[in-house]
């Protein structure tokens, strides 16, 4: 069977807003979201709150912001934040997938012809991103205040008075959106509808785009983003102005290039915290950032209609966190419905997946122990 994005479903965001939670239709999208992120680890969601004028403003800041000099940019950076706010400048982070034995696995077991770009001498990643926080301050003493600290904004004066504004106004749209489809993944699970939400409630969600300079970094088949998952919940990201995103449906083993229809349409993909807490039903996305063919056409289309602008490669992206303090501990009637999956895919491929563990651990516990693994801490 030929696999293209098409067969990404798209889950209908307007019709869950619309209609009442007990409506066939409602339920029924709710199924298809829930299946999707089984299926796939990833779906297309469709969101009228969500326009493509509010992503081109902020593309627009963005590639303003990483067009200057790396001294300027290089103020906002917070190591002793492990970079959780502020900026991370290029080749700090290293792909998760690089070092980890489970993961070269993954990539081994895959079709010549749907493997990733090799990632084995790749290190780190030649991508700045930057971090804003979008959470909610706990009410409650948190045994994590590192990962809840304020954010930064940057210095320069061209930059500075409509940062905080359209930072603010995309990342609330994000936020509403990746929301809204964690109370329809519920519903889909059979959970109760607001559990995922209020898990996430005083979760350190972040704003974070990234940066590739694609006159350094142009090069057909260079990695901007080396082959790995998320360490947080839910990932939701906006339509960037160039293609390069591959996602791994992980159980077709399928790479797919992402192709956001035009208009109100985002990406959501799952994240480890969400395999965690399904106790593997749901699995961890994968995906990489590289410079393809279509990519190259889009540069060259941009020099010639947007001539001055920086080619700079922006991905419009917002972690959705769990709350730091939260129990990650797997819902049991998730775990069943994983245990049975997996013998089903034992017999489907023939052989013995690696059986991951999910122990139960504070949500914050867990990220502390995914940056360790991607050495942005210590
Ligand atoms: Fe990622």
């Amino acid at each position: 069977m030929v696999i293209t994005f098409m067969d990404l479903p798209i889950i209908d965001l307007d019709l869950f807003l619309s209609q009442p939670q007990d409506s066939p239709a409602v339920q029924d999208e709710c199924k298809k979201a829930a299946d999707a992120l089984i299926t796939f680890g990833a779906l297309i969601l469709r969101d009228s709150r969500v326009s493509e004028s509010d992503n081109s403003i902020f593309l627009d800041l963005l590639e303003a912001y990483f067009a200057q000099p790396p001294s300027d940019i290089k103020k906002d950076e917070r190591p002793e934040l492990s970079y959780q706010v502020g900026v991370t400048l290029e080749n700090t982070e290293k792909p998760k997938c690089a070092a980890d034995e489970p993961c070269l696995r993954i990539i081994e077991r895959l079709e010549l012809s749907e493997r990733p770009l090799d990632i084995s001498a790749h290190s780190p990643d030649p991508k700045c991103r930057f971090f804003w926080k979008m959470g909610e301050k706990p009410t409650y003493e948190t045994q994590f205040p590192g990962l809840n600290a304020p954010n930064v904004v940057p210095q320069a004066e061209h930059i500075k008075a409509r940062w905080t504004p359209i930072m603010e106004s995309w990342g609330e749209s994000m936020k509403q959106a990746v929301e809204s489809l964690a109370d329809m993944a519920c519903i889909g699970l059979g959970l109760p509808s607001n559990l995922f939400r209020d898990a996430g409630r005083y979760g350190p969600h972040l704003l974070a785009p990234t940066a590739s300079d694609l006159v350094k970094y142009g090069q057909k088949d260079t990695i901007l983003a080396g082959f790995h998952t998320d360490l947080n919940f839910l990932t939701i990201h906006g339509r960037s102005r160039y293609p390069g995103l591959n996602i791994w449906a992980r159980n077709t083993g399928k790479r797919l290039p992402v192709k956001i229809p035009p208009g109100n349409h985002l990406l959501v993909q799952a994240g480890r915290q969400l395999e965690h807490l399904s106790g593997g039903l749901i699995k961890a996305g994968y995906h990489e950032v590289v410079v393809n063919d279509q990519t190259l056409q889009v540069v060259e289309r941009r020099n010639v209609e947007n001539p001055g602008r920086p080619l700079i490669r922006i991905s419009s992206t917002f972690f959705w966190h769990l709350s730091s303090d939260y129990d990650l501990i797997p819902i049991p009637s998730l775990v069943e419905r994983a245990e049975a999956l997996d013998v089903a895919q034992i017999q489907l491929r023939g052989y013995v997946t690696d059986k991951p563990v999910y122990p139960p651990m504070k949500v914050g516990q867990q990220v502390q122990n995914e940056l360790k693994h991607i050495a942005l801490m210590a």
